[in-house]
């Protein structure tokens, strides 16, 4: 997003983007036009600075001087930020945290590097354990404790992104406990932020808002949405108080950034409406809620509930597909969570066209249903350690998604490939 004084806007200039305020608050529709009526009703309203996407925002404005010196700036970008083969040949903006991260794609270095890996993802979950032990006890929010485990988050997801999605995201889900929720859904939230080309700020608040975004449900009885059945009328009513109480709470911490209060307050929302509390619709739901509410659902999905066993990735991707068809999600912000987790999330069990079996071990931005996996060897029943990219081999084809290692080995299947249906969803 680009920064604009109020005063160096154009008028006349049709808006191609919705226009913020510094709080990320609609201000202006994409579509208006920029009168002056419009621009003094702002000014009255004591707004100085606007946000507006970064390439739109030259158009906008009629500081020549400015606009040139921008222009240079994103030269100048453009030639720091060599396109990363990693990441899909994508170009990011030069502050985006994509650049800090690496990927093993699959080859993990030894046994070693993944073990110590583990640890520290697991260490942190106690550590979150611990903060809503507290926040329970003190119905008070730890501030500086939800940044730093929210930082160390980042770094971990900087040291390899295959393998903390891996061992991080892709895990076993029979822990449905609000803190695993709001850890998993941190993680998720991030790594997609990341792909999108979010900066460390904003990817940090994105992180914080998951993570909290429940503390709020501390006041309410548990019970409640523990229940094995639909809720009542009067029980949902109680549900949805939490993203309230959650905001409230968060008002008083100053370590926590507005992009986290307003995640953790909009992360029920929905894009065509019918979320809560406030039923907002479309781009009035911030971008960092949209893209965090398709982690929340996700994750929800892949845990197992009261009512419900836990879904499989593959098939709660197909719901959350199903959903965004229906209007309920942002469709840029479920394709990247797609890109990040893939349509066969890493871990996933697939068999391809040629009769093997494999496992996916990274994603490919490109294409997400042509990750790289590695195939099971029958003959020694071990992983081969030989990546495939499905990518690169374009004779190979994944045939579909399978429950466990010994099902996929059972299955011969002749079903079409899914990922044909399922990426037309979006053409
Ligand atoms: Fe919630």
């Amino acid at each position: 997003m680009a920064r604009l004084r109020l005063k160096d806007l154009r008028p006349g200039a049709r808006l191609p983007v919705p226009l913020y305020d510094d709080q990320e608050r609609l201000l202006l529709n994409a579509g208006i036009v920029l009168s002056r009526r419009n621009l003094d009703r702002l000014l009255a309203r004591g707004v100085s600075h606007v946000r507006v996407d970064q390439r739109h925002a030259e158009q906008l404005t009629n500081d020549g001087k400015a606009a040139r010196a921008r222009r240079q700036q994103l030269s100048n970008d453009a030639a720091r930020s060599e396109p990363q083969e990693s990441f899909g040949g994508r170009t990011f903006p030069i502050d985006a945290f994509i650049h800090q991260v690496k990927r093993s794609r699959g080859r993990v270095p030894s046994v070693d590097v993944e073990q110590q890996f583990d640890q520290t993802i697991r260490a942190a979950e106690a550590n979150v354990k611990l903060l809503f032990a507290e926040i329970g006890a003190s119905a008070k929010i730890p501030g500086a404790k939800v940044k730093d485990i929210t930082v160390e988050t980042a770094e971990q997801l900087a040291a390899d992104l295959d393998l903390f999605m891996r061992l991080g995201i892709n895990v076993d889900h029979s822990d449905s406990s609000a803190y695993m929720h709001g850890v998993r859904v941190a993680r998720l939230a991030m790594s997609a932020g990341t792909i999108a080309g979010l900066t460390r700020d904003r990817l940090l608040g994105l992180g914080m808002g998951c993570l909290i975004a429940d503390a709020g449900m501390a006041a309410i009885d548990r019970s409640i949405y523990n229940l094995p059945r639909r809720l009542t009328r009067s029980e949902f009513l109680e549900i949805t108080k939490h993203p309230g109480r959650t905001f409230d709470m968060l008002t008083k911490v100053p370590e926590i950034p507005p992009d986290a209060r307003t995640v953790a307050y909009q992360i029920h929302e929905r894009w065509d409406g019918s979320g809560y509390p406030r039923q907002r619709r479309g781009v009035q739901i911030h971008p960092l809620a949209r893209l965090a509410m398709v982690a929340d659902v996700f994750v929800a999905l892949v845990s197992p509930r009261p009512h419900r066993a836990a879904y499989s990735a593959y098939d709660a991707i197909r719901i959350v597909l199903t959903e965004t068809s229906q209007g309920r999600f942002d469709p840029a912000s479920v394709r990247t969570v797609l890109e990040t987790i893939s349509l066969f999330p890493i871990g996933s069990i697939v068999s391809l066209n040629t009769g093997q079996v494999g496992r996916v071990v990274s994603t490919n931005l490109q294409d997400y249903t042509r990750p790289i996996i590695e195939p099971f060897l029958r003959g020694s029943r071990d992983w081969s350690g030989q990546p495939i990219d499905l990518l690169k081999d374009q004779d190979l084809r994944i045939l579909s998604a399978h429950a466990s290692l010994d099902d996929a080995l059972e299955a011969i299947s002749n079903s079409p490939g899914f990922e044909e249906a399922l990426a037309s969803e979006f053409d």
